[in-house]
């Protein structure tokens, strides 16, 4: 079936969209446990970006997973597929010249290699949200770290499915020790160099 596919060529290149929105549209990655605060810090960039004129996207597990992945589950092949589809959303989304930002736990090297590769290595920004599991199941903001121990919740991250920590983040975030305006600050200082175009002058950006 796939032989009687034909992809359309565009008339308005992603090269056409950088120039009209002025900036290198780039996926930050955002990985890490469940509680480690990837989906506020996530945010906290997402505004810095937003006050700052670039024109962003935020993807975040518990929304994607109530709409777009809502059949999904949290078996490792279910987890695989969650991520496969988000890595294409968001690889239209750079298509459409936005900067990208995604919060899942992703727990898996190699579905994050996969990513750098449908998207490009130079385009994929991993941030390492590292916060130690102790602290995630103290905080349990959302009291599943409970569940999952008490057997409710099964395949949970860090407590029975493994979590395989980022080899070579390009930000690597400790969020148990920084405050968010320290971990925000060192996210934008990795990324603004990539994601600014500067091809034309813009109204200021901060
Ligand atoms: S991922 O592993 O497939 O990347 P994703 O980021 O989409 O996970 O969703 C994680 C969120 O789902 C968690 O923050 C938590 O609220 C919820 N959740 C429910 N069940 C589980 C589970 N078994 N393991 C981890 N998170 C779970």
């Amino acid at each position: 079936m796939g032989n009687h596919i034909h992809p359309t060529t565009f008339k308005i290149s992603k090269s056409e969209r950088i120039k009209l929105l002025n900036q290198n549209p780039k996926l930050i990655w955002f990985t890490g446990l469940s509680g480690s605060g990837k989906s506020t810090l996530a945010n906290a960039v997402e505004a810095q970006l937003y006050e700052s004129g670039f024109a962003t996207y935020l993807l975040d597990g518990d929304n994607v997973r109530t709409g777009l992945n809502k059949d999904l589950g949290f078996s490792d092949s279910d987890r695989i597929e969650n991520i496969r589809r988000i890595a294409e959303v968001a690889k239209l989304m750079l298509h459409a010249g936005l900067i990208v930002i995604s919060a899942f736990i992703s727990p898996f090297r190699k579905e994050r290699e996969m990513i750098a590769g449908l998207v490009g290595e130079e385009n994929f920004l991993e941030v390492f949200v590292d916060c130690p599991l102790e602290v995630c199941e103290q905080r349990d903001v959302k009291g599943l770290y409970q569940k999952a121990r008490a057997g409710i919740i099964p395949n949970f991250t860090g407590i029975d499915s493994p979590y395989e920590a980022p080899l070579n983040p390009i930000v690597h975030v400790h969020s148990d020790k920084e405050t968010l305006e320290e971990s925000v600050q060192k996210v934008l200082a990795m990324i603004l160099g990539k994601i600014e175009a500067g091809e034309k002058p813009n109204p200021p950006r901060v």
